[in-house]
């Protein structure tokens, strides 16, 4: 099925001269490490912009999980409620912490972790919980909040996709203990690969500090190691780089917003295309994707395999997002987290073969749908476009057999 070509997307990462100049400057100066001073202004830059006092910079959005789970206090074999419906390395931070993942299915409006069905999840062995905002949609933080206070637990924000998202008029990853953000290339802010943790609260601060500069101490002396760390600290070519980026953020959410809004509005007139829903909590969405639930029902019974091939087909990068599940991995059934970890003697019951998230399955196997941010910072005439060849697509559901693959 050919309904006509579609211009380009604007292409993802974008740079301009700054960067150029940015880089140049930290070539020159020789402090490409330690001793530099693109990190410190990014770290100082980033805590401010996500409301925070505190943020360290780390290598990637993986470690700074790892990390914040360790400043926390996390111990073998302890309990970490986590949404199946993420990036790999959500759950196996925790593996990595020495902790368990423990799975609890999402909403199937926001595809964010169910805060309803946090509490049958809690045992006395848990000590944390990692709500995703998926897609730049914050979770449900004020539900979240009160069980983790409840239970005495600790809140890490995986908040790689959100950015500068806002629950309640306040910046995601202040409103739990620590917030994780991720600055890869794909992110909304990146730099190819890095990461940064941010908290108000400043032992947490001091801990991640330690522990992504080989355990040192701030302000001891340099071959003074008195935690276990490692070093995950950042370069000053990636911090260079962030410095300019967070310049052009604001802008770019503000035009993302717009047309998500606008793609709402439009989509979800098309019989079996459902956007998610922007919860009322949500002040400012980053959108890092743009995510509906495609239903067979309404297109001829066709799967989600064969509609987006027709939409790759008209030049429109949708795909299925994380089609398969964290706990269907084979790394999950078959346990093959090293002999670093300590939860197979604290948790022999634990078997992920049994686990269950209904609506994550449905998220990943049937309906989840994806455009990548950069579809948003298109034009108008661009999410036009896109309406319109999915109501092609739609209309011409008849002839959209899976023998056209
Ligand atoms: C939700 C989520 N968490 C964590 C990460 C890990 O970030 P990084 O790739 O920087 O290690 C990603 C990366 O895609 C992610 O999407």
């Amino acid at each position: 099925m050919k309904t006509g070509k579609i211009k380009e997307f604007p292409a993802w990462p974008t740079y301009g001269h700054a960067e150029c100049n940015a880089l140049q400057e930290v070539l020159n100066s020789g402090q490409w490490g330690i001793g530099g001073t693109e990190v410190e202004k990014f770290e100082k830059t980033f805590a401010a912009y996500q409301g925070c006092r505190y943020s360290v910079a780390m290598t990637n959005g993986s470690v700074t999980l790892r990390n914040a789970l360790i400043a926390c206090g996390l111990e073998a074999g302890a309990e970490v409620i986590v949404p199946p419906y993420t990036f790999l390395t959500t759950a196996t931070s925790v593996i990595e912490a020495n902790g368990v993942p423990v799975f609890v299915d999402i909403d199937p409006d926001t595809y964010c972790l169910d805060s309803k069905k946090i509490e049958e999840a809690i045992t006395p062995n848990t000590h944390a919980i990692i709500p995703v905002h998926l897609g730049g949609h914050p979770a449900a933080m004020d539900e979240i909040m009160e069980i983790a206070r409840k239970h005495n637990l600790y809140v890490i924000e995986d908040s790689a996709h959100a950015h500068g998202a806002e629950y309640k008029g306040r910046r995601v990853g202040s409103l739990g203990d620590i917030g994780s953000f991720s600055f890869q290339s794909s992110k909304n802010l990146c730099c190819g690969e890095g990461g940064a943790i941010v908290t108000n609260n400043r032992q947490l601060a001091e801990n991640c500090w330690s522990i992504h500069n080989c355990g040192r101490v701030i302000n001891g002396a340099w071959y003074q190691h008195e935690h276990i760390g490692g070093n995950y600290r950042l370069s000053q070519f990636q911090a260079a780089i962030l410095n300019e980026q967070i310049k052009k953020l604001d802008a770019e959410t503000e035009k993302r917003q717009q047309n998500a809004l606008y793609l709402d509005e439009k989509l979800s007139q098309i019989p079996g295309i459902n956007p998610l829903v922007r919860q009322k909590t949500v002040t400012r969405h980053s959108y890092h994707l743009y995510i509906f639930r495609y239903d067979r029902e309404h297109f001829n019974g066709v799967s989600r395999k064969t509609f987006l091939k027709a939409l790759n087909t008209e030049r429109v990068p949708a795909s299925a997002g994380y089609a398969g599940l964290i706990y269907k991995q084979p790394l999950m059934l078959k346990k093959q987290f090293g002999p670093f970890s300590g939860w197979k003697l604290t948790n022999p019951g634990l078997d992920y073969s049994k686990t269950v998230c209904p609506v994550a399955e449905k998220a990943a196997e049937e309906e989840g749908c994806w455009f990548p941010h950069y579809v948003l910072l298109g034009s108008k005439e661009d999410m036009d476009d896109i309406v319109k060849i999915i109501s092609k697509v739609y209309e011409q559901k008849e002839k959209l057999t899976e023998a056209e693959l």
